[in-house]
């Protein structure tokens, strides 16, 4: 691919736009006494009819100049260029770049805007990460649609790129969630249930409500047992009271007579007391972990129950995954994960729990092994991160998870650093906030929790609307319409999470999603989808157009082209902006900017039916190359150009 492409340098293609760039770069460099600044040439307001301009500030005063004096001086060396105040502005000449540009675009297709500075380096993608047993969430959603941009994202930049569905399939929990089924379930309920995963999690929260019942009565027993002789009474609860105001007293740094003793015993209670129920639980639990026939049976089914809920998402978004380890992957590794850390620096007992101690770096203190030896999410993803850089041979890792979870990742990567991991330098979390549906809208299940699934329907439902009424043509095609449909819906849904900075939180809304006049996915989809059928009704061989190209001065003239233009050449910038900033929303902006350009382009200037062949011919290519850059972008995005629309 790389040896075909005649634009291509021996690292990156070489892109017009930064051809053009340091060609000007080197004119004003050759101006100047000081060359330790590299000048900064950015796009020239719409306004000022210039195409390019560049402040000169800071170069002047490096210079002992005054910001106009220099413009002016290095504007006589330069055709084009112009002193504006402090600042140089240029114009370019706009056929010949105009023309450059665009057949670039439709000489690399697909491959337009793409680098290769990712070439010979494997990144995971640590993103979607449901957990078994549980609803996916909307958080779990925004994961995966920010992820899947990412990974594309990251594929463009010539990375390879490793998607893994980190899903939460271990944990103690799941030796509760057995004695509910074994206590309160019905197997064949759960097989038949449409809503199984809702079926489990209600039979979790019915565990921990009979426990909580169980422990009420223990602790009123032990109350009496308390007052009647005395703490000694009850195995452990001194020691514990012990412990907790050593914890306390630690922690806010009081003396003992400050501590709250009834709050301390009645904590030491709850820590001491052990229901039947928890004990059932943490015995299915040891079962499992030690391969109980049973035990794997039903965990096995829990996992399949939710697999089969999580894919059918997945399918919908179009979304897939080159791994799906999930954290029992790990279980194997953890023996040595404790090992590791526990004869590191990092490492020491506390409380007879193992934890790194990251209290210097204002990080905490976290948990590795807790002190009956049970190991917690923690320990399962040092493993994993272990497991990626050892065995995975990854060169970086990308975790998509909500903003809940920041310090803990920082915990993480500084944990994996202490233990000389490379990985954990080499690791970003890119997190987001909450996202909130507006209320009484949606259907809910018992008025508790929002179901993705209907979410999902609902939106497929209005995207359908939408689309019945602008274009009842289609009606005719149920087959092709339903695509439209899901794409439309699809694309929607992936817009407002990929549109704005992430860590904002969201209100979702469908009807703000699929207005076709806002900055929605539908907008920039039916831009494409105009730009298609434009070409399809010139009945003119594009590809013809690039071989028998004759540039006339006259070509690309008018303020909508040139504005046109320039935001086509800025697509490669784009994306190394989305890649240095990990951030999808650059590609969404910039994909909504060009679609907002193109459809001006279109409001003033005639491409079908003109007689000037020359001119009707460098503007069909300019449509062109614009369709070939929305489609370019939103792939990225993970969002498909309908047929029709
Ligand atoms: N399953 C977790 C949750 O729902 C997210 C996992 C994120 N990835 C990771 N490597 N910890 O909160």
């Amino acid at each position: 691919m790389k040896a075909e492409r005649n634009n291509m340098t021996d690292n990156n293609p070489l892109y017009i736009i930064q051809k053009t760039e340091n060609q000007l770069i080197k004119a004003i460099e050759s101006q100047l006494v000081n060359k330790n600044q590299t000048p900064n040439i950015i796009e020239a307001p719409l306004s000022t009819g210039f195409d390019y301009g560049i402040n000169l500030t800071s170069l002047a005063s490096q210079e002992g100049l005054s910001p106009h004096d220099l413009a002016l001086q290095i504007a006589n060396t330069i055709d084009g260029a112009e002193a504006v105040g402090s600042f140089l502005n240029f114009k370019l000449n706009m056929s010949e770049f105009g023309h450059s540009v665009v057949d670039q675009i439709l000489d690399m297709k697909s491959d337009y805007g793409k680098e290769n500075e990712g070439n010979g380096q494997r990144v995971v993608i640590d993103m979607s990460s449901p957990n078994i047993a549980k609803r996916m969430s909307y958080g779990h959603l925004r994961s995966t649609i920010i992820g899947d941009a990412l990974a594309n994202l990251h594929r463009s930049a010539g990375y390879e790129v490793i998607r893994d569905n980190h899903i939460g399939d271990w944990g103690t929990q799941f030796g509760k969630l057995i004695v509910a089924i074994k206590n309160w379930g019905n197997e064949q309920e759960l097989l038949t249930s449409d809503d199984p995963i809702g079926v489990l999690q209600d039979l979790y929260v019915k565990f921990h409500s009979e426990e909580e019942t169980e422990k009420g009565v223990l602790r009123e027993e032990a109350k009496q047992k308390i007052a009647l002789h005395s703490v000694e009474s009850i195995t452990g609860l001194k020691e514990t009271i012990e412990t907790i105001s050593q914890e306390i007293m630690t922690r806010k740094k009081i003396p003992k007579i400050e501590l709250d003793m009834t709050k301390i015993t009645e904590d030491a209670l709850d820590r001491v007391i052990v229901t039947s129920l928890e004990k059932e639980g943490r015995n299915w639990f040891l079962k499992l972990e030690k391969g109980n026939k049973e035990a794997r049976r039903l965990w096995k089914l829990c996992i399949d129950l939710s697999l089969k809920e999580f894919n059918q998402i997945y399918e919908v978004l179009g979304v897939n995954f080159e791994e799906s380890f999930g954290e029992s992957f790990y279980e194997g590794m953890l023996t040595d994960v404790i090992n590791k850390v526990s004869s590191s620096k990092a490492g020491h007992i506390s409380n007879g729990a193992l934890v790194i101690d990251m209290e210097d770096k204002g990080l905490g203190v976290a948990i590795v092994q807790k002190s009956d030896g049970a190991s917690v999410y923690m320990t399962r993803d040092l493993a994993c991160a272990i497991y990626r850089e050892e065995e995975m041979k990854a060169d970086k890792a990308i975790y998509v998870v909500g903003d809940d979870q920041k310090q803990y990742f920082e915990q993480l990567f500084e944990a994996l650093t202490r233990l000389d991991y490379k990985i954990g330098k080499n690791s970003v979390h890119v997190y987001f906030g909450m996202v909130s549906l507006p209320e009484g809208k949606m259907s809910t299940r018992k008025g508790r929790v929002i179901l993705l699934k209907d979410v999902l329907n609902e939106g497929f439902k209005k995207a359908k609307d939408v689309i019945e009424k602008k274009s009842p043509e289609l009606n005719k095609n149920e087959a092709l319409k339903n695509e439209i449909v899901r794409q439309v819906a699809v694309g929607s849904l992936k817009w407002n999470d990929l549109c704005q900075d992430p860590r904002k939180s969201i209100i979702f809304n469908w009807d703000k999603a699929l207005n076709f006049d806002g900055n929605s996915a539908p907008y920039v989809q039916y831009t494409a989808v105009r730009a298609n059928s434009i070409i399809e009704t010139s009945e003119i061989d594009i590809i013809s157009l690039l071989k028998n190209n004759v540039n006339s001065k006259k070509d690309y003239q008018e303020a909508s082209e040139k504005a046109l233009i320039r935001q086509l050449a800025n697509f490669p910038s784009a994306i190394k902006d989305g890649l240095d900033n990990n951030s999808p929303a650059k590609i969404a902006s910039y994909v909504f900017e060009l679609a907002k350009r193109f459809n001006s382009f279109y409001g003033k200037n005639r491409v079908l039916g003109i007689d000037d062949e020359n001119i009707a011919s460098s503007r069909l290519k300019l449509v062109a190359a614009t369709s070939q850059t929305i489609k370019n972008s939103l792939a990225i995005l993970g969002i498909e150009v309908p047929l029709k629309m």
